[in-house]
């Protein structure tokens, strides 16, 4: 693919976050972005050159998005296939569109992660009572159930301590397609970025460790302190991921390492990744000027870790002391990023990066608002 000449335009499907910082990044390399959202106050409205608002589903709204740009990319997985397929019929879309009809679907994610030779937990898809109750016999409790397609930040999950709360727990998420998995008993979580251009060119983050509490990331950090081991391993699997899944773009696997060095891939997003959000201030290249880069046509830039980093989640409402007191603690050091979205309890409001250090300790907030 010949580079696009700057200030082409490129695609963004989708209109949070990711697809904010996609156009920030957009335009520090000198591309334009038209954004594709469902509401005209989406967060990327903040910074896209030109927003087409309308239904996802609607072919007028997406044939006007599509004659606007000159290659486009998706900045959330939860998208029809009308849509995508338009999409590509008319540019080229990367990641490609298959490869997001696959991504968003958690059953059929885990039967291509498998079908590469990635490690995953021990797991049964089930879509029926009989399957549910076959799921049961075969697996060792808990158990958590996770709907096929939906489920984001911990939601459309529920635990089953044991065989006789299974049928509770599928229906408490509304039944219907799910990837049902033994508990893992991780040691650490830690996520693997990897970029692929179009001309085949690979490009590795390094690994990033995750916390999580309630099914939601808290804290991402760098270096992760994984053992070099696990991390090859882990990127290996990132390796047979891009090339088999044939990814243009950047993928995110989310891992676990067990007590014995061992690593399972959880699940992938073929997106820029909440985990990756430090790569912005802490690496040669951010998450998100690398998916403009492939998108556009370049190879990938470097990616290595100029400094320790942590990111902490700023979620269900933002405390303004709080962030004065991280900054207090780490002057010069902090950077705030908020994404122009409505307070409510769980919602990912924005993040902050404090560089220098991979343990940060969250500055306490007040009740309602959760740092990291
Ligand atoms: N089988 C499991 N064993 C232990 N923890 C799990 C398991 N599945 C999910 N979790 C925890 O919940 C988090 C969110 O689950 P995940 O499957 O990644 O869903 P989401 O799509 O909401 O991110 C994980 O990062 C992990 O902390
Ligand atoms: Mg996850």
């Amino acid at each position: 693919m010949t580079p696009l000449p700057p200030g082409s335009a490129i695609g963004i499907i989708g209109g949070g976050q990711l697809g904010l910082m996609l156009a920030e990044a957009a335009r520090e390399l000198g591309y334009r972005t038209v954004a594709l959202a469902e509401t005209g106050d989406a967060p990327v409205s903040a910074a896209a050159d030109v927003l087409v608002a309308g239904r996802f589903d609607d072919p007028e709204v997406v044939a006007r998005f599509a004659a606007q740009v000159a290659a486009a990319t998706v900045e959330t997985e939860t998208l029809p296939a009308g849509l995508l397929e338009a999409v590509a019929a008319r540019v080229p879309l990367y990641p490609p569109a298959g490869l997001v009809l696959t991504t968003q679907d958690r059953a059929k994610q885990r039967a291509l992660t498998v079908a590469l030779g990635i490690a995953v937990p021990v797991h049964r898809v089930a879509a029926t009572e009989a399957e549910l109750a076959a799921a049961g016999r075969e697996l060792t409790f808990p158990v958590v159930v996770k709907r096929a397609t939906g489920g984001y930040d911990g939601r459309g999950q529920a635990w089953a301590a044991e065989p006789a709360e299974l049928p509770a727990a599928w229906e408490s998420i509304g039944g219907g397609c799910c990837v049902i998995e033994e508990r893992v008993e991780f040691a650490a979580e830690f996520s693997v970025i990897v970029c692929r251009g179009a001309g085949g060119e690979l490009a590795f983050y390094a690994p990033i460790r995750n916390v999580h509490r309630g099914g939601i990331l808290r804290v991402s950090s760098a270096p992760a302190g994984i053992p070099a081991a696990s991390a090859a391993a882990a990127r290996e699997f990132a390796r047979r991921f891009a090339e088999g899944a044939g990814l243009v773009g950047i993928a995110c696997l989310e891992c676990y390492l067990l007590p014995d060095g061992r690593v399972l891939v959880n699940e992938v997003a073929a997106r820029p990744h909440n985990s990756g959000h430090l790569t912005i201030e802490a690496c040669a290249t951010s998450q998100f000027g690398q998916l403009v880069r492939v998108v556009a046509g370049q190879p990938p830039g470097p990616t290595e870790l100029r400094e320790a980093a942590t990111m902490l989640n700023l979620i269900g409402d933002i405390d303004e002391a709080a962030l004065a007191a991280l900054e207090r603690a780490y002057p010069g050091r902090v950077f705030v990023h908020r994404y122009g979205k409505a307070p409510r309890p769980g919602r990912k409001l924005g993040h902050v990066t404090v560089l220098g250090t991979n343990a940060v300790e969250p500055p306490p907030a007040r009740p309602g608002c959760e740092i990291g």
